[in-house]
């Protein structure tokens, strides 16, 4: 039910593509396949498992690999990563088989790896389970305004003083940390989850990992619930929601995802909706969004056919709706929760990033605000009426938008295109473009996080030899610059713990 349609579609496109003259093709293929396999097990298994699932390093499957472009792959494995366990194999084997094992971990693997419930279990990693670390912090600050930085250039995540903006603590994370972390409601814990399915839960308190699980091999974002007992994963690979007890990770259920007629789904992503007291899940490859509850520890599932495959996707306030983009990246659909159907159709110039959407209060109702990944705009929508009320132009395609409720401005970068070293600051009153940043020329800026009390924020240098600087959110001046290891998502306790508007959830 979690088989992969990748190898068949691809023997059918060969088929056609190629006919019947390379009908003599596979095996030599299958010859060369070996080899190369034989290769695999010789120089990479042991740090990437013997399945390619991962181990000491990542996952190679393609799924996991969907970032990364084949040359660049080929290019890692005769040079290696600098400053990582990655070794440079350009000595040691031929061009020819770098190429080959390139093309190897893109090629799904023969027999669909499994990932169930034996596997998730035998997973389970305990170092502090619930009860062995104090409950008083180990460190002297305000544990509200804490910031997470996650450091994507070599895996690690800083613990910042919001109030001193300085670093306290900076310990090494799982291998690419995906979909933002979660706090538990008291902000004491933390669960990250990466791109291999591990999800992580750290005691902030003592600086610890609490315990570990792998939910998924390839895995989009968790949730954790509004009461903070459960943690939810969201799977890519295989097609499954898995959940866990908050406590200590303890496996609970593994909910298959497909929906009546025997079909299955990679799910988009799933959130908490705190009103709601559930989950909300959007699938990739079914037209569905299923709203997950829990009672008496059992799962309980509704399924809602709705007109369009979610990808990306916003809620408002209320969690009354779903605002979704269209595969066309042209429309948003507004989706009522309760029903599943359509209620509004937004004109959207060019795939909005709604994952990154932010409200605020414009003339006395509620707007919602998009960046776009194709388009230099940034949609702002009245969430009474649900109408465009208006199209910013910016410098080019955009990745994040944030503000505060006590900042007049909302932030949004420049993240694509020859502006990709911008940002914009614009007034939430007049909504346009007050100020346009750039604070490294030739750097990506990106990302903005406030403090607790929206007086400062934080934007990122994306670069390996990049910062995190610090500005003053009314002046707009920088206050100062703390190098980091291409920083990226940044994640202030109170903003998300109170589910702050001017912030992701
Ligand atoms: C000694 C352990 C080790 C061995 C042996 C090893 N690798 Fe790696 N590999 C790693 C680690 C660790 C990383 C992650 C590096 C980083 O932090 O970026 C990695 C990263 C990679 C990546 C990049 C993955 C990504 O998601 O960006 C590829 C591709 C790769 N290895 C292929 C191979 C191949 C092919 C072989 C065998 C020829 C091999 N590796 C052997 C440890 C190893």
């Amino acid at each position: 039910m979690t088989q992969h349609r990748l190898p068949i579609s691809q023997t059918l496109k060969s088929a056609l593509l190629l006919g019947a003259s390379l009908l003599a093709a596979p095996a030599l293929k299958a010859e060369t396949g070996a080899q190369t396999e034989a290769i695999y097990q010789q120089h990479c298994a042991s740090c990437h498992g013997t399945d390619r699932l991962g181990g000491m390093g990542p996952a190679l499957l393609p799924e996991n690999l969907s970032r990364l472009r084949q040359a660049e792959a080929e290019s890692v494995i005769a040079a290696g990563r600098p400053a990582t366990q990655m070794p440079a194999f350009g000595d040691t084997l031929s061009q020819e088989s770098v190429t080959a094992l390139a093309n190897f971990i893109y090629q799904p693997p023969e027999v669909t790896p499994v990932w169930g419930e034996q596997e998730i279990l035998s997973s389970h990693l305990l170092p502090h389970p619930k009860g062995s670390l104090p409950d008083e912090p180990v460190f002297e600050a305000d544990m509200m305004n804490l910031f997470l930085v996650v450091e994507i250039g070599d895996h690690h995540v800083t613990v910042l003083d919001g109030d001193t903006m300085e670093p306290i603590h900076r310990f090494a994370s799982r291998y690419a940390l995906h979909g933002g972390p979660k706090y538990s409601p008291d902000g004491r814990y933390v669960y990250f989850g990466s791109r291999d399915g591990w999800i992580t839960k750290y005691d902030l308190y003592n600086l610890k990992v609490v315990a570990e699980v792998r939910a998924g091999i390839n895995m989009r974002n968790i949730a954790v619930s509004a009461d903070g007992n459960y943690v939810m994963a969201a799977n890519y690979l295989p097609h499954t929601l898995v959940l866990f007890d908050a406590t200590n990770l303890g496996l609970m259920d593994v909910i298959p995802v497909e929906n009546g007629t025997g079909d299955s789904s990679r799910v988009s992503a799933v959130y908490a909706a705190p009103p709601r007291d559930s989950f909300i899940a959007a699938l990739k490859d079914i037209p569905e969004a299923w709203e997950i509850s829990v009672t008496d520890a059992k799962v309980n599932v509704r399924r809602m056919q709705i007109d369009t495959l979610l990808d990306d996707f916003f809620f408002d306030p209320g969690y009354e709706h779903v605002i979704g983009a269209a595969r066309d990246g042209k429309r948003g659909y507004v989706i009522n929760l309760d029903t599943g159907n359509t209620i509004a159709k937004l004109p959207l110039p060019g795939m909005p990033h709604l994952g990154s959407g932010i409200t605020w209060e414009y003339k006395g109702r509620r707007v919602m605000a998009t960046p776009h990944f194709r388009t230099g705009a940034v949609s702002i929508i009245d969430m009474d009426n649900w109408e465009v009320i208006k199209t910013l132009e910016t410098q080019g395609p955009g990745f994040f938008m944030r503000s505060h409720e006590n900042s007049p401005y909302a932030w949004v970068d420049v993240f694509f295109g020859p502006n990709k070293d911008k940002v914009h600051v614009i007034d939430k009153k007049t909504l346009e473009i007050v100020k346009t940043l750039q604070p490294a020329p030739g750097k990506v800026a990106a990302h903005v996080e406030f403090d607790r009390d929206g007086k400062k924020l934080l934007l990122s240098v994306w670069d390996k030899d990049g910062a995190v600087i610090v500005y003053d959110a009314d002046t707009l001046e920088e206050e100062k610059r703390i190098p980091m290891n291409k920083p990226s998502g940044k994640y202030n306790v109170w903003n998300k713990i109170n589910y702050e508007e001017g912030t992701s959830h």
